[in-house]
């Protein structure tokens, strides 16, 4: 009998739901582990990855607080972003949940229960802000004022953005309700404490075991904070989004979102039907590892208060491996959302390239050992140069040399293989060998480069062999070079599978194999390929090419389904404040100019738009105005109008509109506002 597959579990950390991934969070924890699942998979094991939106806590709250939504909203929203993203990416989960649904509140709930039985649990008073007005006690965030320290006057009550330092919202000067902007008191109330420097000694010894399987930055750390000594967390909070405690003291109370969280690796396992992968006593007892992939500041959730939870209950197994990752920054500084600096994701399933492309690049950046950084002209050389000019020319040259030259069928009858084909057959399985230890030690970016080094011995061969050479004179020789090429191409399919999912499926189709990816070491003798309908596997790049994805992917918010779902929101929420009163200070937000029109055009496609080239002075802005049946495109030029400059640009029929024009509308239809002298281009209106 089969001996039982080994089990492993392979989780990826819970996103966040209130904003659009980017490509650190991509690299920072679903790309590797997905890498890894996949790999682990082709060594035969039996392999469950898990993943899902962390949906609760006080940054979600707030976050559809801004936009008028109630957090429920907020999340379906932007978890079916997040799921799309994952599943363009073929990040292989098994499962993609959501902490918001019915189990994963029942397991959190009975989790909770049996580490209180077990006597962790004990309750303790602290001092909270609550606002009157709105009723509530007002976690960290929800309160603002003058921070203590610089005298910033818009900091916020965990921490002040200006000078960075931590607060306590108590902490204020002039605090206000982040709400309603009133004077919250400071009221005293009993939360829940998980007492986890209880079990210090315990979590002390387990991370020491760990030495030679976890990263040594990951172990330090977390001994670190041992070393300065666990004090008991709070873990529940005065808020209305979240897991509600089971208790009838605490019944208006919910879970902190960090004690909820992590239970979510096991709900979504349970969703799957295999709670045994997590429970403890069942028969896979010490049998299944489970590997966490993390950023680099979730690592002490993960080493410490996450398996101190699971100690405490004592019903399920820990954690066998926590990968933390470093992060990832983007041409020289960070990737920030509100500066457009970096890649989201939201448009790259319109970038025109495969993701294996994407995956390709990103594999170099996943940051292992120190942050790491996107470079686009680095991502153009790589490319062109390694994944195609290497990787993609092995393939498709064998590939085509064979469906031409021998119709397709390549087999190992008759074929007797000399020195140079079991000279490189050799290099090609003990490279594969190194490939599957670096792998296995968890370094995945010098895996995909062992691959590269796979073609590279191929292309080497190849061009010695020269079997274009001997396609006349010796065609048995010939034939000879290119089973062995066609061989070599075979355990690139098999090997690349990891990091370039969909090209592994196309080689496989190329060579007419209908197998699953499995990491196998070639010699094998006795497969009869049946080459056909060869396709170039990557389109090469250049700089217009990397214009383009770059203008695409570096925005949010343009141009996607969801992208319009979300102006379309953004103008709702708009209408409803319409109506407000503005103040001064509003008003001068505004940044309105003369400007003077020097260009019309139609807009094919469209029977609104005309397509305007705007002059305000030091600048020239292209901006669409829905003016087309009210004006001829003729009639227009030189006229001056006025501009808000300050309009996020918006994309609309691929061109983007930088700006708008001011119009009045009246039965008849639409009138420009025109200055009743001519003015001076980039006057300020105000
Ligand atoms: O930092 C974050 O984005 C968290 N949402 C990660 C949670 S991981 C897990 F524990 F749920
Ligand atoms: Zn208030």
């Amino acid at each position: 009998m089969d001996k039982p597959k080994e089990k492993i579990l392979i989780t990826s950390a819970l996103p966040y739901v209130n904003n659009i991934p980017h490509i650190g969070n991509i690299v920072g924890s679903h790309l590797p582990a997905d890498i890894f699942a996949r790999f682990m998979r082709t060594l035969n094991y039996d392999v469950t990855f898990v993943g899902g939106a962390d949906e609760h806590g006080t940054p979600i709250e707030i976050a559809a607080q801004k936009k008028n939504l109630n957090p429920k909203e907020l999340c379906d929203y932007y978890y079916n972003i997040h799921k799309k993203i994952y599943e363009w990416l073929n990040i292989s989960y098994d499962i993609f949940s959501r902490t918001s649904n019915e189990i994963h509140h029942r397991t959190t709930q009975e989790f909770f229960t049996e580490i209180y039985k077990n006597g962790y649990i004990k309750e303790g008073k602290i001092s909270l802000p609550y606002c009157e007005k709105c009723n509530r006690v007002l976690p960290d965030r929800y309160v603002e004022g003058t921070c203590p320290h610089c005298g910033y006057e818009k900091a916020r009550g965990d921490q002040c953005e200006m000078c960075g330092n931590m607060l306590n919202p108590t902490e204020l000067k002039n605090p206000r309700c982040a709400i309603c902007g009133s004077k919250p008191e400071i009221v005293e109330r009993t939360h829940l404490f998980f007492e986890l420097n209880k079990l210090s000694a315990q979590l002390e010894d387990w991370i020491k075991s760990k030495k030679g399987i976890w990263s040594s930055n990951v172990i330090a750390e977390s001994l670190g904070w041992i070393k300065e000594g666990l004090k008991e967390r709070c873990i529940t909070r005065n808020i209305r989004w979240g897991v509600k405690v089971p208790l009838e003291k605490f019944k208006d109370n919910v879970f902190y979102v960090w004690f909820d969280a992590p239970i979510g690796y096991i709900s979504f396992t349970n969703e799957l039907k295999k709670e045994n992968l997590w429970k403890k006593d069942s028969n896979n007892a010490g049998n299944v590892k489970i590997y966490h992939f993390i950023g680099k500041d979730n690592i002490i959730f993960h080493t410490i208060f996450w398996p101190a939870m699971l100690l405490a209950n004592n019903k399920f197994n820990l954690p066998y491996n926590v990968v933390g990752l470093q992060y990832l920054n983007y041409e020289g500084g960070k990737i920030s959302k509100s500066q457009n600096r970096g890649i989201f994701c939201e448009n790259l399933s319109d970038s025109g390239i495969d993701s294996d492309v994407w995956r390709f690049y990103l594999t170099f950046l996943i940051p292992e050992n120190s942050d790491a950084e996107w470079k686009w002209d680095e991502f153009l050389n790589k490319t062109n140069s390694e994944l195609i000019g290497n990787f993609g020319n092995f393939v498709n040259r064998t590939l085509l040399f064979i469906q031409k030259n021998f119709n397709g069928k390549i087999n190992f009858k008759e074929l007797n293989f000399g020195d140079d084909e079991v000279e490189v057959l050799g290099k090609v399985r003990r490279k594969a060998e190194e490939h599957k230890q670096t792998m296995l030690n968890g370094h995945l970016r010098d895996g995909l480069k062992k691959i590269l080094e796979i073609s590279d011995i191929g292309n080497e061969y190849m061009q010695k062999k020269a079997p274009w050479k001997n396609l006349k004179e010796n065609f048995e020789e010939s034939r000879k070079t290119m089973y062995c090429c066609a061989l070599i191409c075979y355990e690139l399919a098999n090997i690349c599978h990891p990091f370039l999912p969909n090209s592994s499926g196309k080689i496989f189709g190329m060579l007419n194999l209908k197998v699953e990816p499995k990491f196998e070491n070639v010699y094998k003798e006795d497969i009869e390929f049946e080459i056909k309908n060869v396709v170039t596997l990557f389109k090469k790049m250049d700089e217009k090419i990397i214009d383009e994805i770059k203008g695409n992917v570096s925005k949010i918010g343009v141009e996607t389904k969801e992208g319009k779902k979300a102006e379309e929101k953004e103008e709702i929420k708009m209408e409803n404040e319409e109506n407000k009163e503005i103040t001064y200070e509003d008003f001068k937000k505004l940044n309105l100019k003369i400007g003077t029109i020097e260009q019309a055009e139609e807009i094919p496609k469209s029977d609104r738009l005309l397509k305007l080239t705007v002059n305000l002075g030091p600048e020239k802005r292209i901006i669409l105005a829905g003016i087309k049946k009210f004006y001829d495109a003729g009639d227009l030029i030189n006229k001056q109008v006025i501009v808000l400059t300050n309009l996020k640009p918006r994309k609309m029929l691929n061109i983007e509109s930088q700006g708008m024009i001011l119009a009045a509308e009246d039965e008849e239809g639409i009138k420009l506002l025109i200055p009743d002298k001519k003015a001076k281009e980039g006057s300020e209106i105000g």
